[in-house]
Formats: structure tokens, sequence, C-alpha cells
């Protein structure tokens, strides 16, 4: 697949990703030592997926530390598009959305677009998008957000507050920049059209709501910048802040090549599935390694393309020197893919017993999330 054009837009991603690339594309900024020196000030030791550059570019990161190091707080915002089942790849973003209301102790936006998916797939009606929305909810709560200081908007439920503002934002914004950002044609149903002033909303809804300009700043994968540079021209316009951004690297799926994508079941770990799930997609899944172990001792393995690898380098590896060695060990023909997959598969196991039984906690708890309205 190496040839395959890269494609990168909110509801396509395909072909080999180049995120040099897509920085120099979309205008974004790099990730830079410097930058990382500053957050460290906040956060004390880095977030692995900081460490390991998973999250590699930004817009006005800086501005936005500025900003809280002269007193200014700064609310978070990210959001699900709930098509079907959550994956592994999804909590990527979460998990260190997490990690920033944490340090930062910084309320949540949490948006739910079951508007969008109903929109954007023909054959999807509402009720079955909010449903998985609901769904989705769980997988977010499990996450371990903090209760009192995060918002689960239900897109298709809020009206109020949510509609004001995105007539708001729709008057600034033409139909001629969403056909050029987003690739809308004249065929594009109008809802799909007046979405991306749905998706600016939650930057500005703590703005509106305190009577207080309030900076944002939006964790997410880099598939969702087209939305942040339309709600950016159009912020100052309506006296808000710009929302910052940060953008983090897409979780490969178990074959080769390719994001995780629910549409490719064998290749997703799902929050869901259980422990033999687990295990029989692990042992499926493509490796960097060799076809035989003989060739594998001989010739050693390659972890620059092996799924195994990256899983244990975005999520289930935090320690450095470890992870150091395994790269080694499998280059040098000194781990087997096997033996590789199976910790992998422990450790999986683990950490989705866990998520799971916060999982079914949740379920009593999705009124809590809820964003209301004052
Ligand atoms: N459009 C996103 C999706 O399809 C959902 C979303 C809404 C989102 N607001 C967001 C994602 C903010 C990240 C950050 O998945």
């Amino acid at each position: 697949m190496p040839n395959e054009e890269m494609v990168v837009t909110p509801w396509k991603v395909s072909g080999e990703i180049d995120y040099e690339k897509l920085i120099q594309e979309f205008g974004t900024q790099p990730i830079t030592d410097e930058l990382l020196e500053k957050i460290k000030k906040h956060t004390g030791e880095l977030h692995l997926q900081l460490r390991r550059r998973i999250f590699f570019s930004h817009r006005d990161l800086d501005w936005i530390l500025d900003m809280y190091e002269a007193g200014h707080r700064f609310v978070l915002y990210t959001g699900r598009g709930p098509s079907g089942p959550v994956h592994i790849g999804h909590l990527v973003p979460w998990i260190f959305t997490k990690h920033l209301q944490d340090v930062f102790g910084a309320k949540l936006y949490f948006q739910m677009t079951d508007d969008e998916k109903f929109l954007i797939h023909p054959e999807f009606t509402l009720e079955r998008t909010n449903r998985i929305a609901y769904d989705n909810a769980l997988d977010v709560i499990a996450t371990g957000f903090d209760p009192k200081r995060t918002f689960i908007i239900m897109d298709s439920e809020q009206g109020g507050i949510l509609y004001r503002l995105a007539v708001q934002v729709a008057k600034r914004i033409t139909f001629s920049t969403v056909k050029a950002v987003f690739g809308f044609e004249e065929s594009s149903n109008i809802g799909i059209i007046f979405f991306p002033a749905v998706q600016a909303v939650p930057c500005f809804i703590e703005s509106a709501i305190t009577g207080e300009n309030t900076p944002c700043l939006i964790p997410a994968a880099i598939d969702q910048d087209p939305y942040w540079r339309v709600t950016r021209d159009a912020a100052p316009k309506l006296g808000y802040y710009k929302p910052a951004q940060i953008h983090c690297k897409f979780l490969p799926g178990l074959g080769k090549g390719g994001k995780m994508s629910a549409s490719l079941p064998e290749t997703c770990i799902f929050t869901t599935d259980p422990p033999e799930v687990v295990d029989r997609k692990i042992w499926n899944a493509f490796t960097g390694g060799r076809p035989t172990a003989r060739e594998q001792r001989l010739h050693g393995g390659d972890p620059s393309i092996c799924p195994i690898y990256y899983y244990y380098y975005y999520l289930f590896e935090d320690d450095d020197s470890k992870m150091k060695n395994l790269a080694e060990d499998c280059r040098n023909g000194e781990i087997l893919c096997g033996e590789c997959k199976l910790k992998l598969a422990e450790r999986v196991k683990r950490f989705l017993a866990e998520h799971q039984r916060r999982r079914e906690e949740a379920r009593n708890r999705i009124e809590e999330y809820k964003f209301k309205e004052p």
C-alpha cells in the first residue's frame, strides 16, 4: 500500500500517512523540544504521548501556556463521532486529555456528534447514532474523567445554547470556505454543510456561559483539523479567542498498514472485546517479523512497520528504556513475534478487564456527566 495516495479528512483516512507533510499542508506547528520543556514546567514528567511525539503538532499551544502562566485558565474540548463501537485507537487522545485535565485542573467539554454521523452516513438514522452515542459515552466515562469537571454534549438533544452559538458561527463562515476546506459539493446535504458550525460551538460554550472570554485547547487526532481552521477564522469575529489545538497521530490497525478502523473489525481491538477475541486478533496480526523463526534469528525483524510494536509504543509500555530494548532485540533477532504478541495480549487483556469494569459502572452515571445548560 505504500504508493496509495495519502488522504486525511474528518471522514476518511487512508494511504501511508506522512505526518511531516501534514504539518506543511495543514499549516500547523511541530511540537518542539523547547515547547516540551515549557509543558514540563506544569506537568512534571512528560506524558508518554508527548515524549514519543504521538501528539506531534499544534496551534497556539505556546500561547495557551503563556495565558495559563499569566493566570488565565483554559478549558479542554474533545469529542467523538458515534458511528460504531469504540476501539483502543479512540482511547489514545482521550487518555491524554484526561492527563491534561488532571494536571491543569481543567474543565472538559466532550461533544458527541450523533448529528454529524447521521448526516454523513446515507443509511444511518438519528435514533441509531444517538444510541451509539450513549454506548460510546460509557467508554468516555470509563477513561476516568472527573465527573465534576466533564460535560458530555449530546448534540441531537442539546438545542438551546448549542443552536444559538452555532448560528452565530455559521453566519461567519461562507459556503465557498467550507466547500474548499471539506470538499463539499452541490449535491451535499445542507445539514452537513452547516455542521462545521456545530462542531465549533464547544470552543465557545464556557465563554458564552460565564461571560468571560476563556481560552480553549483541543486535543484530537489530526484529521479533525479542517474543523479548527474554519473555527479559528470565525472566533475573532465573535469576540472569542481562537481555539488552540494539539494534534495526535493514528494508532495503526492490526493488519498491514493503515489506521485502526472499526470497518475492519479483525484488525481492531474494541473496548468490549472478550479475552479470547483479543488473543485471536493479536495472534493473527501482521508484524515486522520474518516468515520463519530461523530467518528472524538470522536477520531480525523491523519494528518500524509492526503494529504489535506500536501498541507497546502508544499505550502499553511506559518505560522508555524497555521500549528501546524491545526495538533492539527485535532488530537483532533476539525476540520472536510469538513471544512479543503473547506479552502484548496479556497487557491488553489486563487493561481491558479494568476498562470493562469501569464501563459497566458508568451505566448509571451518564446523567451525571451530561452537559446541562445553566
Ligand atoms: N467529528 C468528530 C468525529 O467524527 C467528533 C468530534 C466533535 C470531535 N468534536 C470534536 C473530535 C472535538 C475531536 C475533538 O470523530
